[in-house]
């Protein structure tokens, strides 16, 4: 849609330009007042660009309390994550791979505003600090919230995972709505070195674009107050797609990890994962890149 404005403005494209021009001025005012909690992934053309070539997965998406994030921090998009408020763990978060510049870690952790209140503003926001504005508002109805976490004998474990991003993306994966209930050994261990390798990897590649996932258990929960708050994932998944500067793939493949203390990391191909995602299924998974990586 942004590249028609680049028409070259002789005469007779001058009215199409103008109409082309005010078109993307209005679908950029909207995209600032949409917020983050969108119809569809496609209703925020900077949203849309997390997934490859345009390919939203079908995975997940008929699943009921299911919302889509287009995941803003500091009035920009940073990645995008279909959200499953009844488990309150993402489905996946889809990201391109950025270069990290350092930096340490966030301290604060993010809510989604919009998943309390659709009037609310979107953009991530500290929890805490939210739930002080809006005293007697309660914020945890369909998102995790950090009390969830604490004592529960799990990690907060990033989907997208912050040594994947630049400040400020790196911040934004320090979203609830991006981590879900990790065992801290997989995460410190066994998922921390697979993600550096992946980061190695992503040197050859002009742009890698990334699924990372859960599947839920059937019921294990972080149960406070004899609430099931958080859904204990049964496995963690990935899955990439890199390619050249131009847009053809270079190489793709991706992994599964019991939630377990067993730390252990099994890498697949593309065709494997779909086959392992179907298992936890009951409609058709599809490919989860455009032609699979292979185009
Ligand atoms: C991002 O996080 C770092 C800590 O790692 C912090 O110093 C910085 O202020 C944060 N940036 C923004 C824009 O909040």
């Amino acid at each position: 849609m942004y590249t028609l404005v680049k028409v070259s403005p002789t005469p007779q494209h001058c009215e199409t330009q103008a109409m082309w021009t005010s078109f993307a001025l209005v679908a950029a005012y909207l995209s600032l007042v949409a917020g983050d909690v969108v119809t569809n992934f496609y209703d925020i053309p900077e949203c849309y660009e997390f997934f490859h070539k345009g390919r939203i997965p079908d995975l997940g998406k008929d699943r009921p309390g299911v919302e889509r994030i287009c995941q803003r921090f500091r009035n920009q998009y940073h990645f995008a994550t279909l959200y499953d408020t009844h488990n309150r763990i993402a489905v996946y978060s889809a990201y391109i791979f950025e270069r990290s510049n350092g930096g340490g870690r966030e301290n604060r952790w993010f809510i989604e505003p919009q998943l309390v209140d659709p009037s609310w503003h979107g953009e991530m926001k500290d929890g805490y600090w939210l739930g002080q504005d809006n005293p007697g508002v309660y914020l945890g109805e369909k998102q995790a919230l950090n009390e969830d976490y604490t004592h529960s004998g799990f990690d907060r474990g990033h989907l997208n995972p912050n040594g994947h991003h630049a400040v400020p993306g790196r911040n934004a994966t320090f979203t609830l709505t991006n981590v879900i209930p990790q065992n801290p050994k997989l995460n410190q261990n066994g998922w921390r070195i697979y993600e550096s390798q992946l980061t190695e990897k992503f040197q050859h590649c002009w742009q890698a674009h990334v699924l990372v996932g859960a599947i839920p258990s059937a019921n294990n929960w972080i149960v406070k107050n004899n609430v099931k708050r958080v859904n204990i994932p049964e496995y963690i998944w990935n899955a990439y797609c890199c390619m050249d500067g131009y847009g053809r793939p270079v190489f793709s493949g991706g992994a599964t990890a019991l939630n377990t203390e067993q730390n252990v990391v099994v890498e697949h191909t593309l065709d494997e994962m779909v086959k392992f995602l179907q298992q936890y299924s009951d409609t058709p998974v599809g490919d989860l890149f455009r032609e699979q990586c292979t185009v």
